[in-house]
């Protein structure tokens, strides 16, 4: 997207990215995850800052968001989670940090937006320390043949298009596990729906 048509999608965008309330699927499993994060810490997509509760005060954090209309509620997130946040534009396909920097990267419900996940998790794993850490909560595609893959598969061609480009349908759980991490340890969960359909979840941390 580019000009009016871009800036009014990243609005669009901007205005359905919660900053408050999550569901309580996800505040499960996020602050073991995140919680126990030190030093140099890079979240991708963060959105409107809503994983900065989790964090300890200690952490030193970065936001790699390319919605730059979602920049002021990061750092007003920030600031009430009681830390300073740096927030920068730009897409995680390209992190502004040198090999090997990074103690951890966060990304929860990203790799559904991205273009190319593969990309985006080689730069991940690029930053990030030997040891260091990636922690992710994405949502996936449903076992094939199943009424919720079909949902997803009938629907994605139309949601992509909406802002936020969401793909439900992607194989997010192959693409970490083909990513070259020493180690992934993952757990899965279901997101209720409508229409007695769930959305399949994993959670977890890959090892560099
Ligand atoms: C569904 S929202 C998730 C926001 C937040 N992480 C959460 O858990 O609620 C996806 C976020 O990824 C961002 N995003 C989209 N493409 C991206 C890219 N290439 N690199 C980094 N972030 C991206 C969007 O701007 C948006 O903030």
């Amino acid at each position: 997207m580019s000009g009016r048509a871009g800036g009014l999608g990243l609005r669009l965008a901007a205005r359905m990215t919660p900053d408050g309330w999550e569901p309580p699927q996800y505040a499960r499993v996020k602050p073991a995850l995140l919680g126990p994060l030190a030093g140099e810490v890079v979240e991708i997509g963060p959105g409107a800052g809503v994983n900065l509760r989790y964090y300890g005060r200690e952490v030193r954090w970065t936001g790699v968001e390319p919605n730059t209309v979602l920049h002021e509620r990061i750092r007003r997130a920030a600031a009430g989670a009681g830390f300073t946040a740096r927030v920068a534009a730009g897409g995680a396909e390209r992190i502004d940090a040198p090999d090997g920097s990074v103690d951890a990267v966060v990304g929860t419900l990203v790799l559904c937006s991205v273009a190319d996940p593969d990309r985006v998790l080689a730069e991940v794993r690029r930053v990030l320390r030997p040891g260091g850490r990636y922690v992710f909560v994405e949502h996936v595609a449903a076992p094939a043949a199943t009424r919720t893959r079909r949902a997803q598969d009938a629907l994605t061609p139309i949601l992509r298009r909406l802002p936020g480009g969401c793909r439900y349908n992607r194989d997010t759980g192959a693409a970490i596990a083909r990513a070259g991490f020493a180690s992934v340890a993952r757990d899965g969960f279901d997101l209720p729906l409508s229409f007695g359909l769930a959305l399949p979840h994993i959670a977890g941390t890959a090892v560099r």
